[in-house]
Parts: structure tokens; sequence; C-alpha cells
């Protein structure tokens, strides 16, 4: 049986104070629940004050982006061992927000996973179609498509690390989700990809999660779903109650 694990992306969201005041909130509403793994993902800046904070709690911290190299001559970047060194343990790759506004490739994709892996940080592997691709039935090829560049050339020992995360581009910051059944289509898809690309014993602790306007009334029923392993929260990780919610979500 896999935790589950429910992770908010702050975004480019949040001071330091901002940032501190909202984990002490939700350090206290989380205290004792142990049956989820909860992350955030606050910006860059916040993330070593933050890792003080949630020390002695069951919070883990999560980048928002990284670079493949380790160091060197790329101003404005950070390195999967700059995360590690602040407080990381995760790390969310390919988020469609970096694809669109930044450009980045399935090919880039893929060489932050393998640096994010090497540096010992977890992946969590953002995939997704836009409303056009979805109208034109085209998610499942473009989810898939995703996901195979993503995992070239790990082996199957890696795969106990990798989240994937399924975030259906019409569905971000919108207030429309995908129904629970239109995510566990896509969800049960992309299981059976792993099933073939590896072998069970290997992807028995791949999560697949789901993201896009997830909030406190809807969680219950996607988490209802049998291949929905978590969330990853935009808007509503920025509430420290709504976030208490889902991360406690009631199975159904
Ligand atoms: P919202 O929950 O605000 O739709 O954002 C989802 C998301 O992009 C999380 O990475």
């Amino acid at each position: 049986m896999l935790i589950p694990l429910i992770a908010g992306n702050w975004k480019m969201n949040t001071t330091i104070h901002q940032g501190v005041d909202m984990v002490i909130k939700l350090r206290e509403l989380l205290r004792g629940v142990d049956s989820v793994e909860a992350v955030l993902a606050p910006p860059f800046t916040s993330i070593h004050h933050l890792s003080h904070i949630v020390a002695d709690s069951p919070i883990k911290l999560c980048g928002q982006n990284l670079h493949w190299e380790k160091s060197g001559a790329y101003t404005g970047e950070i390195s999967a061992e700059m995360l590690v060194s602040a407080g990381c343990l995760y790390v969310i790759i390919g988020h469609s927000e970096r694809r669109e506004y930044f450009k980045e490739t399935d090919e880039m994709v893929n060489k932050k996973v393998m640096a994010a892996l090497r540096a010992g940080l977890r992946p969590i592997v953002c995939v997704g179609e836009t409303l056009d691709e979805k109208e034109r039935g085209k998610t499942v090829s473009k989810v898939k498509s995703q996901v195979k560049k993503a995992l070239t050339g790990l082996t199957g020992g890696a795969l106990k690390d990798i989240t994937i995360a399924y975030e259906p581009i019409w569905a971000i910051g919108t207030g429309r989700n995908a129904t629970p059944q239109e995510a566990e289509e896509v969800h049960n898809t992309l299981r059976e990809l792993l099933f073939e690309l590896y072998d069970t014993d290997s992807i028995k602790n791949t999560r697949i999660i789901y993201g896009g306007s997830v909030k406190p009334d809807n969680i219950d029923s996607l988490m209802a779903q049998p291949n929905i392993d978590g969330a990853l929260v935009g808007g509503a990780s920025l509430k420290a109650e709504d976030f208490a919610r889902i991360v406690k979500f009631q199975s159904e």
C-alpha cells in the first residue's frame, strides 16, 4: 500500500515572513498526521529558513525547479545539490508553467530528473495536456510520450523515488478540475505504461498524483480513485486550513 503524497506548490507566492506564518499554522494543523506524506514547495528564497521550522514535523520540503548541472556559469539557476543543502527532499520537474513560459523541453526534463536522482532528490515529474489536445482526443498520447521521455535512461531501481503528477493544463488555476473518473482513466493508463516499461517490483512505490484545481471539496472523491495516489495543489496550498483539510482527506 502506497502512502499518499500531497504536495503544495506555492509557485511565485510568499515572502519569507508569509511562508513562516503559513508553515507555523500548518505544523499545528498537521500534528499527528502520519498516514500521508505532506510536502511543500515554497520559493527558493524561503526553503532554508522553512527547513528549521518543519524540522520536528512530518512536513517535507520540495524545490519548484532545478538546473541539471552541479555548478557553473548559469546565472539565475539552482542545482540539485543546492536544493539538498537548503533542506529539500523533493523537486518538481517539468511543471506546465515551466514548459510553457520558460520553454522547457522533454529533453531538459529528462536531464533534470537524472540530476535530481544523482543528488538524492525525489523528482515529481509533471505531465498534462492542453484543452486543445484534450478536445482532439490526444490526452493519452501526449502524457504517455511525456512520461516516456522524462524517464529515458532510468533503470527500474530509480522508480521508487519518482512521482508522476498528472496535471491537465486546462484544470490548472481555472477552478475546473478533471472529474475523478477522467483523472482515474489517465492515471490508470500511466500505470499501465509503467508496467510496460518496468517490472512490477520496481514500480510498486511509484506514485501517480493529480493536480489541477484540487480543493477541500473535491479531494475526497479524487482520492477515492484506486490509481490516484495523492495531489499536487496550487492555489489551495496557500491557505493553511485548506491545505490541511486536503492533506487530511477522507477516503470515501
Ligand atoms: P491549482 O491547484 O491552483 O489549479 O494549481 C495546480 C498546480 O499547478 C500545482 O502544481
